[in-house]
């Protein structure tokens, strides 16, 4: 050998031990040539117990080789390169993860002459894929868990996840979701642009951020269900890369607040009328006496004159008014309870009707149209039937007041099925009642009408009764276009606990 050579070939030697990754050269046949300095230390050996060994007994202290997916093989039949990902344990006993990279060396004629071995420790690395494994699945634990609704999609709106609360929701499977729709079709036209929109301003919580906002989602069934939306945008280096959506449904929230709402009205009117009723029940009895002595005495007189008797208009006056008073009390009376009450289960369409026919000015309705929009079965509610026609007289004249004789009534009946009752709608085209005013129609003796056409007893005369009978009033809508009054009863159910139908 000449001393250029041997210069190459030590600088060559010193090169290879100077590699920091434990590193060794074997032959074709698995035995190993050399080990450089790191690989020597790495495993507590002299180099003498490394030489001439095959490479199977230094890494598994096994005579023949157990590792099914050895890739030596490979690398000497296709001389590119290979590895190999090992579990291992280090000499002070700690598990530990090695990448074996076998790299050929070849000779000059192209063939595999030595395969260079070295070993890489990357427990850190395969540590931290596997902490990072155990939280992804964690917290994919924590979306699928959750009673909150989550939907994210990617930067395009295609839905990439939807937790089962979501699919409660929205009425899709997360797989249909997936491959049939977008985010888009998860919400009235335009929503979600609109969405897109605040999130990118960052008006209200930063960009890319949407805190707690009100909006309406639709379903598969194309229900609109209102929601507290929390969204946000996920960036990667700035660009948009996927939104996530938390939904809560509110329709509960809603439904309490509605019903909360309702028990409160209702409180506030059951504690004016109890208060107003007492002065009234005390009231009607004072005046029922003398009336009943004024009547009495009038009709004396009448019967007793003469037929021409210039007084006699005059008289048949006093008897009219003196009536007019007797009604009022009646009336008064009978919204402080005063009467008794005989209930029995009747048919709803036929109180309308009955209640209808016992308008006395049936001139009144010249100019009305009357639409008739009764469910088709009987439904059936435990009421006063003489109570229930004072009811809908009193509705009905309300409402050809408000129409000042020209319109349209509506008298509807139908099933709330989910609240169990059975409801009257008396829907008019009339004036309509002023915002104001609501809180007052209710109250006794309130009343726009002017003085001598009406006393204001007619709707706490009706609410009087329709409490009474278990049922309750409400406006459910009035507007310059008409008001609706809605009267809702339980329905009546017989003994075995059906409803009486037919
Ligand atoms: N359908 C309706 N449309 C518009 N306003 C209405 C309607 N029903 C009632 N109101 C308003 O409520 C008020 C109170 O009604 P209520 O029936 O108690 O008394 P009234 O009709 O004025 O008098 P009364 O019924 O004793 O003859 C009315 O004066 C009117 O202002
Ligand atoms: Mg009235």
């Amino acid at each position: 050998m000449n001393d250029k050579l041997l210069q190459e070939m030590d600088w060559r030697v010193r090169v290879f031990d100077s590699l920091s990754f434990p590193t060794l050269i074997m032959r074709p046949d698995k035995s190993i040539l050399t080990a450089n300095q790191v690989f020597i230390e790495q495993r507590g050996l002299q180099v003498d117990q490394i030489i001439g060994k095959k490479c199977h007994e230094i890494f598994y202290g096994e005579k023949m080789c157990p590792n099914e997916v050895c890739p030596l093989k490979k690398v000497i039949k296709g001389k590119k390169g290979q590895s190999i990902l090992r579990r291992t344990h280090s000499l002070t006993g700690k598990q530990i993860w090695e990448d074996r990279v076998f790299s050929p060396i070849l000779d000059e004629h192209g063939n595999v002459d030595y395969i260079m071995e070295s070993v890489r420790d990357v427990t850190r690395l395969k540590n931290l894929e596997i902490t990072l494994k155990e939280a992804e699945a964690f917290l994919e634990k924590i979306i699928y868990s959750s009673p909150v609704a989550i939907v994210a999609a990617d930067a395009y709106a295609n839905i990439l996840l939807m937790n089962p609360a979501a699919e409660d929701l929205f009425g899709y499977t997360q797989r249909q979701a997936i491959t049939r729709i977008s985010v888009e079709n998860l919400y009235p036209a335009g929503t979600a642009k609109g969405i897109m929109k605040q999130l990118r301003s960052g008006k209200q919580g930063g960009k890319g951020k949407l805190p707690s906002t009100n909006t309406v989602i639709l379903n598969a069934n194309g229900q609109e269900i209102p929601v507290e939306l929390n969204a946000s945008i996920i960036y990667e280096d700035d660009s948009e890369v996927a939104t996530v959506g938390i939904y809560k449904d509110l329709r509960p929230l809603l439904a309490m607040e509605e019903k909360l709402q309702e028990a409160n009205t209702q409180l506030v009117q059951s504690e004016k009328l109890a208060s107003m009723g007492k002065l009234a029940a005390g009231v009607a009895h004072e005046i029922n006496n003398p009336l009943t002595g004024i009547l009495l005495y009038a009709n004396m007189v009448l019967d007793g004159m003469d037929p021409d008797d210039t007084y006699r208009q005059k008289l048949q006056n006093v008897v009219e008014d003196a009536n007019r008073c007797s009604e009022i009390v009646k009336n008064l009376l009978a919204y402080s309870r005063q009467t008794n009450s005989l209930r029995k289960p009747l048919k709803v369409n036929d109180l309308v009707d009955e209640g209808l026919a016992l308008i006395r000015d049936q001139k009144l309705f010249m100019n009305i149209r009357l639409k008739k929009e009764y469910a088709p079965s009987d439904l059936f509610i435990k009421v006063d039937k003489n109570q229930m026609a004072q009811v809908v007289i009193n509705m009905v004249i309300n409402a050809m007041d408000a129409m000042e004789k020209h319109g349209t009534l509506t008298l509807r009946t139908y099933l709330d099925q989910r609240k169990k009752a059975v409801c009257l709608e008396v829907i008019d085209t009339g004036c309509g009642i002023p915002e104001g005013l609501l809180s007052k129609i209710f109250d006794p003796f309130f009343t726009t009408k002017e003085l001598g056409q009406g006393t204001g007893l007619g709707l706490s005369t009706v609410y009087g009764i329709i409490k009474e009978n278990q049922g309750k009033i409400s406006v459910k809508e009035t507007n310059a276009n008409g008001t609706t009054f809605l009267l809702q009863f339980p329905q009546h159910q017989t003994e075995s606990g059906e409803a009486l139908i037919g």
